[in-house]
């Protein structure tokens, strides 16, 4: 009989965690994944205070440390099945995406193609999609490549803008999104792995 493990998920996240939260809370008795480590560049990250409450290990690295090959071979050693970007502002290097092909994975608060690549973080995007009088955004999941907000997409969902959307508003409701279909997304993606 084949004995099936747990796979194990690495968060890579920079800033509030709350996207992290949701992910640890969804696997928390999961028997199909666990999340098995927090990669964070900033020590003032929120979600540094969540990896402690959540009893989860929690790295900060620095830029060499990130670009560095130790890096990856720890990532191995700690067998991670699935990397998972959550408000992880580096751009991942192309060494690591070669190491980890299709298990790395990212979430835009827009729906690509349209308002990604450098730059469009955070509260940027949903100014330029209420400049752009879009009717509607969303979130994309999506595989990592090389480029910024590029690699395939595995999952949208949109939402419609009122008439007087405002960033503020527009991230609230983009949030909400994000929380509700990042941990079921990874979940069905983990349970298509051999
Ligand atoms: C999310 O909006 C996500 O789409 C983007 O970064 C943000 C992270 O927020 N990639 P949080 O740190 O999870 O609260």
């Amino acid at each position: 009989m084949k004995v099936e493990t747990k796979k194990r998920i690495a968060i890579f996240a920079s800033g509030a965690g709350s996207n992290a939260e949701k992910i640890i809370e969804h696997f928390k008795n999961s028997l199909t994944a666990d999340v098995a480590l927090i990669v964070c560049n900033n020590p003032r990250a929120g979600v540094i205070d969540i990896a402690q409450r959540k009893n989860i290990p929690c790295t900060i690295i620095s830029k060499k440390e990130f670009l560095h090959p130790d890096f990856t071979d720890l990532l191995h050693h700690q067998e991670i099945d699935l990397i998972v970007l959550a408000g992880f502002l580096w751009k991942i290097p192309d060494a690591l995406i070669q190491h980890f092909p299709g298990r790395i994975i990212n979430i835009h608060p827009a729906l690509l193609p349209k308002f990604g690549g450098k730059g469009m973080y955070g509260m940027a995007v949903h100014h330029a999609v209420i400049a752009a009088k879009e009717k509607y955004s969303g979130i994309t999941i999506h595989f990592v490549d090389e480029e910024y907000d590029h690699g395939n997409i595995i999952f949208q969902e949109r939402v419609e803008l009122a008439n007087d959307e405002n960033p503020e508003s527009l991230a609230a409701k983009i949030r909400q999104l994000e929380h509700h279909w990042y941990p079921k997304t990874i979940e069905q993606l983990i349970e298509s792995y051999e």
